[in-house]
């Protein structure tokens, strides 16, 4: 059997129809097929790898940290350079009050430490979250996403989670002092790429602080970078009370996190001790590899290239069966017709060496999110071959 087959046989499946490319190595904006061919990579692994593939300083770092050590202990017993390093590095990059680091091993364990201490701190129990929203596949997270299909077949789910519109200024009146959190993608990526209004974006967090309710903010995918700004939340003119990260925060290594005040995440260490505790959530290797993309990103100085990039995609992506581009710096959506549209352009695309897919509750959109370094050539290369496709599909 080859390794198609073996895959197919041994690996659980998410789906019926995976893609089953097989990947032999990876670099920059490539993917290197087995058959020979070649992968230009438009969504970065649902934008992870922010700097691109096996970057050579997270490459580096990975391999510098693995020769030193690797699992010492359950999370927050031992003094571990990488961790505290990346914790003092990122902590310098978010306002004050944004200042302690709970590290985990996925976005979802983000979603669920950070509605656990909502609750914690607040001492209440409901949770809010909107319409579409995905934060993650576990049970809480699961509870907490926005589509009713995915949540059905699951239940039962928490108790006293409600769901409302995102972006809509009448739906703020459901979040009351009964309200431990509310928590929101700041800029929605599973929904198609939808961005709040400043102004909505202000009365939320104003109705949270009148209520006593936590704001917690899901930069998964639209933080580090991904936005034009380090983190999204910036362009509003707001903060969070606890912010989720994960995705493009291992530099491509498996590393999640939620962030928030030390004297709310102190709730955390007593009544119950080890309230919450995880035994790989800050791994020294994904910390060391975080790290350096973290580093990468910021010297490279890439964030300030996005807007242009941004600009070059809408200039070039005109096609009458485009309806809309929408888009938070690289984090794009290509609003199609239909799904079978969709699917046939993205396969026509695959075909001939361009990896883009579609987003969970908006099928008829493709999605464009690639490592953030690439290049007008590339952007050139990659909507050339979308539009080709669009005419002949
Ligand atoms: C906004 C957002 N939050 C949370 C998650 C969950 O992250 P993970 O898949 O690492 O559990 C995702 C994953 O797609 C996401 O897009």
């Amino acid at each position: 059997m080859n390794n198609r087959q073996l895959f197919l046989r041994h690996l659980a499946q998410t789906s019926d129809a995976p893609l089953a490319l097989e990947i032999t190595h990876a670099e920059g904006m490539y993917m290197y097929q087995a058959n020979g061919k070649r992968l230009l990579d438009l969504i970065a692994g649902i934008s992870v790898c922010n700097m691109g593939h096996c970057h050579p300083a997270v490459v580096a770092a990975i391999q510098q940290q693995a020769g030193t050590y690797m699992h010492l202990l359950v999370y927050g017993e031992l003094v571990q350079s990488p961790q505290v390093a990346y914790a003092h590095l990122l902590t310098q990059h978010l306002p004050a009050h944004l200042n302690s680091v709970f590290f985990t091993n996925s976005g979802a364990e983000a979603t669920e430490g950070a509605m656990k201490l909502a609750k914690r701190h607040t001492g209440r129990t409901e949770i809010i979250g909107f319409t579409n929203a995905y934060h993650g596949s576990t049970q809480g997270a699961l509870s907490l996403i926005g589509d009713e299909s995915m949540r059905n077949a699951y239940r039962p789910l928490i108790p006293g989670i409600r769901h409302i519109a995102f972006n809509e200024v009448a739906a703020l009146q459901h979040i009351t002092e009964r309200t431990a959190a509310v928590m929101a993608e700041t800029v929605m990526g599973e929904a198609g790429i939808r961005k709040p209004t400043r102004a909505w974006l202000q009365a939320l967090r104003q109705r949270c602080t009148d209520t006593g309710t936590l704001l917690i903010l899901d930069e998964n995918q639209c933080g580090l970078g991904r936005t034009g700004s380090l983190w999204a939340f910036e362009q509003y003119g707001i903060t969070p009370d606890i912010l989720t990260l994960g995705k493009a925060l291992g530099g491509g290594m498996p590393l999640g996190a939620f962030v928030a005040d030390r004297l709310i995440m102190n709730d955390l260490t007593h009544a119950p001790v080890l309230g919450h505790i995880t035994t790989f959530g800050g791994h020294p290797v994904s910390c060391a590899a975080g790290l350096a993309g973290f580093e990468a990103l910021l010297h490279a100085d890439v964030i300030a290239t996005i807007p242009a990039k941004e600009q070059l995609f809408h200039t070039l992506l005109q096609h009458p069966r485009i309806q809309e581009v929408r888009s938070a710096g690289l984090m794009m959506a290509v609003q199609l017709d239909d799904f079978p549209t969709n699917k046939k352009v993205i396969d026509y695309c695959i075909e001939r060496g361009l990896l883009t897919d579609w987003f969970l509750f908006c099928a008829d959109a493709l999605r464009i999110a690639p490592p953030l370094i690439i290049t007008e050539n590339q952007i050139r290369e990659a909507c050339t071959l979308l539009l080709e496709a669009l005419d002949n599909v």
